[in-house]
């Protein structure tokens, strides 16, 4: 097994794999279990907050569900292109009614053993996670979740973020920031806002692959982002199925940070599934479970 260098472990919703997802105990195990960083996403509520949580509706991962007070408040709502369900969404609630619920395992029936937290942990706010002791000194990384879609209902999610920045005493707290976004135009608007004092890292899935895949077509895909952006989120599919992606990252400059490694895939053996990842040649990667990642590249360092 050739393995190429060491990389940055960044506790993927804090560690997952463990804890209900995006919740403070997740993520104070992430920097217990060797995390060099961990990540976040954010969405607005009813009156212009953030709360920490991946999606904009709630039923995935808090038992609001078993809340009745709120049932006449499940509704049909977009979530995707062209896409509905049935559900509670978060532009619906106060902040103080979120906090009357708390974090459910997204994955019951494979993470059991997270499972069983269910019912225990609050949903943070992001002034909350920015509060947090654990993270003095430490590196997060905050993705603006959905971006387009909350600007289409009026909240302006970089806007509210540049100001809980402004507000929280984290920089004073030795912290740094990352803030991501699949959205390039609001991760444009919160590098507009919030100015140098986060790097800025542009998240690519499948769908936001350039259509023109010629070295020409990807050579001004990838000169557009750097021009904008210090960096790439990528999916490690696109990765694998394009060796020389990270290269031409590199060469412009770009860090180039890989999602999401779960040892829940892995199909020969855990070792062999993050050499993998390793090998990519990437400056970091998302993991579920970071310290069994982390345990691995503390051994290559
Ligand atoms: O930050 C990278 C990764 O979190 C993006 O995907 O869906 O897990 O937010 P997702
Ligand atoms: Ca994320």
């Amino acid at each position: 097994m050739g393995i190429t260098k060491p990389v940055l472990v960044f506790g993927h919703r804090g560690a997952c794999g463990y804890r209900p997802e995006n919740t403070l105990e997740s993520f104070e195990l992430a920097f217990i279990q060797g995390a060099d960083a961990i990540e976040c996403d954010v969405v607005p509520t009813k009156d212009g907050h953030l709360i920490v949580r991946h999606d904009s509706w709630l039923s995935d991962t808090t038992d609001i569900a078993e809340h009745p007070e709120f049932a006449d408040r499940k509704r049909e709502g977009l979530v995707g292109w062209q896409m509905t369900r049935q559900d509670w969404f978060v532009e619906d609630f106060t902040l103080a009614e979120i906090k009357t619920l708390r974090a459910t395992e997204r994955l019951a029936d494979l993470r059991p053993g997270s499972a069983k937290f269910n019912g225990q942990f609050e949903i943070p706010s992001l002034d909350e996670f920015l509060a947090a002791s654990f993270n003095d000194g430490k590196h997060l990384i905050i993705e603006i979740k959905h971006g387009s879609h909350f600007a289409l209902l009026g909240f302006p999610v970089a806007a509210i973020l540049a100001r809980i920045l402004g507000e929280s005493n984290w920089r004073e707290r030795g912290i740094t920031l990352t803030i991501e976004s699949f959205d390039a135009a609001v991760l444009s608007q919160a590098k507009r806002l919030c100015g140098d004092i986060a790097k800025y890292v542009f998240l690519v899935e499948s769908w936001g692959m350039p259509s023109d895949r010629t070295d020409l077509g990807v050579a001004a895909w990838l000169d557009e982002i750097a021009s904008k952006f210090d960096g790439v989120g990528i999916e490690a599919k696109q990765l694998f199925d394009d060796g020389s992606l990270v290269s031409k990252m590199h060469d412009r400059g770009l860090l180039v940070y890989a999602w999401t490694a779960k040892v829940e895939e892995a199909v020969a053996s855990i070792e062999e599934y993050y050499v993998g990842f390793i090998n990519l040649g990437t400056d970091g990667i998302f993991a579920d479970q970071p310290d069994l990642l982390a345990e691995l590249v503390a051994g290559l360092s």
